[in-house]
């Protein structure tokens, strides 16, 4: 299959993108994974062309989904109880019921590919090696919400995704899965890929919907700004992660209460856990939600702590979910069943990351082992967020910079014990108090970093910082400005 591909690339004088080569490879999945999604990632002979995936079946749910009503296809994924894969864990099937009842705006659809969370890596592999199994989902997503206009939003860094798909929306086109009365139903449909600009906040739904409008990705207020009901131009939009949508088509093939039986209750299907940081094998991997434990994922899936080194935290869902202490226990479950567990033991789904005080978020699960500096970890992750707010609140414009200033000093050892509690308490006063949910994104490290690792934050810290006055005087007097 791939052969024909390069073949029929070259001979239609079309540049060769690095994805095109990549398939040739073709890599195992490991045996706990349940691959979905991932089917046809790194699969042997794969290509992301019309013909390869059309070859495998691809469209033929989406054929069967335009014999269903709307509304029967919004059941299936409801009763399927899908959950957002972008970080909230919303359920899809749910939002897609807020677009008011006799509506008479136009509804949009917006597939949210900017996979802008630290740790996160996924959705351009979907985008990158089967781009029409996201175009077959949104198609089927569309006709359930009643959306005849929609958008990929792409960030910028990933030019190479933006491509694969133009060409996939083409090639949609040419078969009659995309524009006007698709395969014979009176169904209409355009898709455009738009492009951000390289920002972290244009990942948060209402920035997103402000940069696609053409302005500057300054969130919207919620209420009244809930994008399904006041959203694109103002109009009822369902904005979704690549991810998810790619589920919708899974969920058609099996009807939602089969494909509910995978995972776990209120936890359901398969998710990509995109694992980084200190492991032997970090990479993505497509597990039943709830079926793997943390200590599974790491020491079985990932190959385990490099040699020598001990767990000291993880961070288990983006960088801005709340770190988890390896020496910490943890309280999952509800009366005569709720347990004590480790860290090695909390079951990978939204639920029980919750219920130990963090989250599922995007999917992405930092390693930190014991050669690493907590410090350092803190600082790098408030880095991040200082550099990506979008300055339109005062507690996240400032805080976050005097976050990042503070762990800056912490790290040079010119930071003072109390520094610690400035810290702190900087993070709590942006925590709930912002327009968008940035806000928690960036407090929310520095606030469980410093709950759990006081004291080797403490230990970079000097009680007697008067050498470093000095110093700095000396260091402006030097240059000339004092
Ligand atoms: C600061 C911030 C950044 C976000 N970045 C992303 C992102 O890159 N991709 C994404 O799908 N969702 C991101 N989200 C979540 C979106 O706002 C939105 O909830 C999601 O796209 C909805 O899709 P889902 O329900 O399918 O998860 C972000 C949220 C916040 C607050
Ligand atoms: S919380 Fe931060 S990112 Fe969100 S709107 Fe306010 S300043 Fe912008």
């Amino acid at each position: 299959m791939w052969k024909d591909f390069l073949k029929n690339t070259i001979k239609a004088g079309k540049k060769l993108v690095m994805s095109d080569i990549r398939y040739i490879k073709g890599k195992e999945p490991h045996p706990r994974e349940t691959r979905v999604i991932f089917k046809n990632v790194d699969r042997e002979g794969w290509d992301p062309s019309i013909d390869c995936y059309m070859k495998d079946g691809g469209y033929e749910m989406l054929k069967k989904g335009l014999k269903m009503t709307p509304d029967e296809i919004r059941e299936e994924v409801k009763t399927a109880g899908l959950r957002g894969r972008g970080g909230a864990g919303f359920p899809a099937g749910v939002k897609w019921g807020f677009i008011p009842p006799n509506n008479e705006k136009p509804v949009y659809l917006i597939c949210n590919a900017d996979e802008s969370e630290p740790g996160t890596f996924k959705d351009r592999y979907i985008i990158h090696q089967d781009p029409h199994q996201l175009i077959e989902g949104m198609v089927l997503s569309c006709f359930s919400v009643g959306a005849h206009l929609a958008y990929i939003y792409i960030r910028e860094e990933f030019p190479e995704g933006a491509q694969i798909l133009e060409k996939a929306i083409e090639e949609a086109h040419a078969n009659g899965f995309l524009g006007k009365n698709i395969q014979g139903t009176g169904f209409d449909l355009e898709i455009y890929v738009h492009r951000g600009a390289g920002a972290y906040i244009c990942g948060e739904e209402t920035g997103l919907i402000e940069s696609l409008e053409g302005k500057r990705p300054y969130p919207r207020i919620k209420p009244p700004y809930f994008p399904a009901a006041m959203g694109l131009y103002l109009c009822p939009t369902i904005v979704n992660n690549v991810e998810t949508l790619c589920h919708v088509k899974h969920i058609i093939e099996v009807g939602g209460q089969a494909w509910a039986k995978t995972g776990k209750p209120n936890n359901t299907g398969t998710r990509i856990l995109c694992v980084s940081g200190d492991v032997k094998k970090p990479g993505y991997y497509e597990v039943q939600v709830g079926h793997v434990t943390m200590g599974e994922l790491i020491n079985d899936i990932c190959g385990g702590l490099k040699d020598g080194r001990q767990l000291k935290a993880v961070i288990p869902g983006g960088s801005s979910a709340k770190v988890l202490r390896a020496d910490e226990t943890f309280t999952v479950g509800r009366g005569d069943d709720a347990k004590e567990i480790s860290i090695w033991d909390i079951p990978m789904d939204f639920d029980s990351l919750a219920a130990c005080g963090s989250m599922a978020g995007s999917g992405g699960v930092i390693v930190i082992d014991d050669s690493r500096s907590i410090s350092w970890v803190l600082n790098n992750i408030n880095s991040f967020y200082a550099h990506e707010s979008c300055g339109q609140c005062t507690p996240c414009r400032e805080g976050s910079l005097w976050m990042k200033k503070i762990s800056d000093r912490i790290v040079a050892g010119k930071a003072s014990p109390e520094d610690i509690d400035t810290l702190e308490s900087v993070a709590y006063n942006i925590d709930g108090k912002t327009i968008c949910a940035f806000g928690e994104a960036c407090s929310w490290p520095t606030e469980s970093f410093v709950a759990k690792f006081r004291d080797e934050l403490t230990a970079d810290t000097k009680e007697d910082l008067s050498g470093d006055i000095v110093n700095q005087e000396s260091e402006l007097a030097a240059a000339g400005l004092k």
